[in-house]
């Protein structure tokens, strides 16, 4: 994973402002906790904060939320800058495409999902495409191993992904009409790939029943 630091100076926004509506749900978030422990809202808030402002956060966005919630800077710099759920520069209009990398993806394919964005995005990491409209990097584990290899765009998985999967759930995005989220294959959740594969048998899971109840 590459080093994670704030935009540079030129892409930074002068200043930044809540709306509205995020201090109405700040409010919200903030009352969930005991008084004096409003801290512990800097993730829901940056989130909110980043959903609203074209998918990052920039600096004046953190400073903001550390003044919104009484918290030193750096504590709020630590936990945008820790995250990789909080972009630190700009991202593409329509999708910002997170690829997980570690083994259990890299050992299912995300290699070939890192060629797709390479070619179809931008060759490297964190650059928008020409068009504005994309940009990705690689991450670590995002929880879904079991439906690997995946990638996260915005707040929604995509997974068990190939080659060309990961193109049509692309073009879904750069049509403004994405897919499903989930396993992009046949299947539940994260159940077996064409139905169960074990217990297949009920007669022996009825005698092992009606033997344990003996
Ligand atoms: S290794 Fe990719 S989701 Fe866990």
């Amino acid at each position: 994973m590459s080093v994670r630091r704030l935009a540079p100076k030129e892409l930074q926004p002068a200043s930044f402002s809540f709306s509205e509506a995020t201090l109405a749900f700040a409010r919200q978030q903030i009352a969930k906790y005991p008084e004096g422990r409003q801290a512990s809202a800097c993730i829901a808030i940056l989130w909110r904060v980043q959903e609203e402002h074209e998918g990052w956060v920039s600096e004046a966005a953190i400073r903001a939320v550390a003044d919104l919630l009484d918290m030193a800077y750096i504590r709020v710099l630590e936990i945008a800058t820790f995250y990789t759920m909080f972009q630190l520069a700009p991202v593409g209009k329509k999708a910002h495409v997170q690829v997980c990398g570690t083994t259990p993806c890299m050992l299912r394919g995300a290699g070939d999902l890192i060629e797709v964005c390479k070619h179809r995005i931008h060759h490297d990491p964190g650059h928008v495409s020409a068009d504005g409209d994309f940009s990705w990097e690689e991450v670590e584990c995002l929880g879904a191993c079991v439906n690997a290899p995946m990638v996260m765009i915005w707040k929604d998985t995509y997974e068990d992904l190939t080659k060309d999967s990961l193109n049509k759930v692309l073009d879904g995005f750069a049509a403004g009409n994405p897919p499903q989220p989930g396993p992009q294959v046949d299947r539940q959740f994260a159940a077996p790939e064409g139905g169960p594969h074990v217990l297949k048998d009920t007669a022996l899971a009825g005698g092992a029943t009606k033997k344990g109840n003996d």
